[in-house]
């Protein structure tokens, strides 16, 4: 079984449950993919949500922050030398179109340099970075952003950013160990900006109906989260994972799979949480 660190009926729970938001009404929603484990699924969530979005007729601009670029390279795009948090330029200018229609992309970089800066720059109490990435994100209907595996500075500058947080979690064993980490970095955003970002769900990943370990998984974390979890699941398909690298995604690599049909089932679940 699952070991978990946080219960439901903490105030943690509550406050996931909880609130409210206020949105300017001409501003696209902005998606901050997050968890602070890596491998569970949130660079592959992003990119088939985004390309799903764009399908569905939404101009979507895919944001890479995570300096691994697996999103940037998925879509057959190259990583930027700059930091497209720390460019000169305005966030547009460094914007690429991708294969599919209606999606655009931010590519990342690998810069180590420039992940410092950042780091510096956020630690410093300074919003520049989120207003910086704020005000590039306003042209669009949807921005995904793709974070790190962890809660550093570009994770805090991605949810100071955002309109709302995406969480993957992955059918595992340990899949809500560290959570409570990542619930209280959300909610020191949530109170440094009320009324700006929100929580727009949790979506469970590499879901495996025939095993039990995934069954005890999704009961522990509905059981935990309530109606903030989307009731579609991600199965485990080989497809999914086969895609990025044909730098497609699954919709279009293999759109009569069980995942791309998975993630075009998300995408119109996001789309109701308006
Ligand atoms: N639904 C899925 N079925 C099969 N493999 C998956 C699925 N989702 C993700 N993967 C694979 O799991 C690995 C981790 O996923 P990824 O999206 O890169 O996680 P993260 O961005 O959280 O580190 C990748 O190799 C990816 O292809
Ligand atoms: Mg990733």
């Amino acid at each position: 079984m699952t070991k978990t660190t946080i219960r439901a009926d903490t105030p943690i729970a509550r406050f996931m449950r909880g609130g409210f938001i206020i949105r300017d009404a001409r501003m696209g929603r902005v998606v901050c993919v997050a968890n602070q484990k890596g491998g569970v699924g949130k660079t592959t969530t992003a990119s088939n949500l985004a390309a799903g979005l764009a399908k569905a007729g939404q101009r979507t601009l895919l944001v890479d922050l995570d300096p691994q670029c697996n999103a940037t390279t998925g879509f057959g795009g190259t990583p930027a030398e700059t930091h497209p948090l720390v460019s000169e330029a305005a966030l547009a200018e460094n914007v690429v179109t991708t294969a599919v229609t209606n999606l655009s992309l931010l590519p990342g970089s690998r810069s180590v340099r420039d992940v410092e800066r950042i780091a510096e720059e956020a630690r410093d109490g300074s919003m520049v970075l989120a207003n910086h990435l704020a005000c590039g994100l306003h042209a669009w209907d949807y921005c995904l952003i793709d974070c790190p595996p962890s809660i550093g500075e570009l994770t805090r500058t991605a949810l100071a950013g955002s309109t709302e947080v995406l969480m993957p979690i992955q059918c595992e064993y340990f899949a809500l160990e560290g959570l409570t980490q990542m619930i209280e970095v959300i909610r020191d955003v949530m109170a440094a900006r009320p009324g700006r970002l929100s929580f727009s769900g949790i979506v469970l990943t590499m879901h495996d109906a025939s095993l039990e370990l995934t069954a005890e998984v999704e009961r522990e974390v509905r059981d935990f989260f309530g109606e903030i979890v989307f009731d579609t699941v991600i199965p485990r398909d080989v497809t999914v994972s086969e895609a990025p690298s044909h730098a497609l995604s699954v919709l279009d690599y293999a759109p009569r799979s069980h995942g791309a049909r998975a993630y075009t089932e998300l995408c119109m679940e996001v789309r109701d949480c308006e």
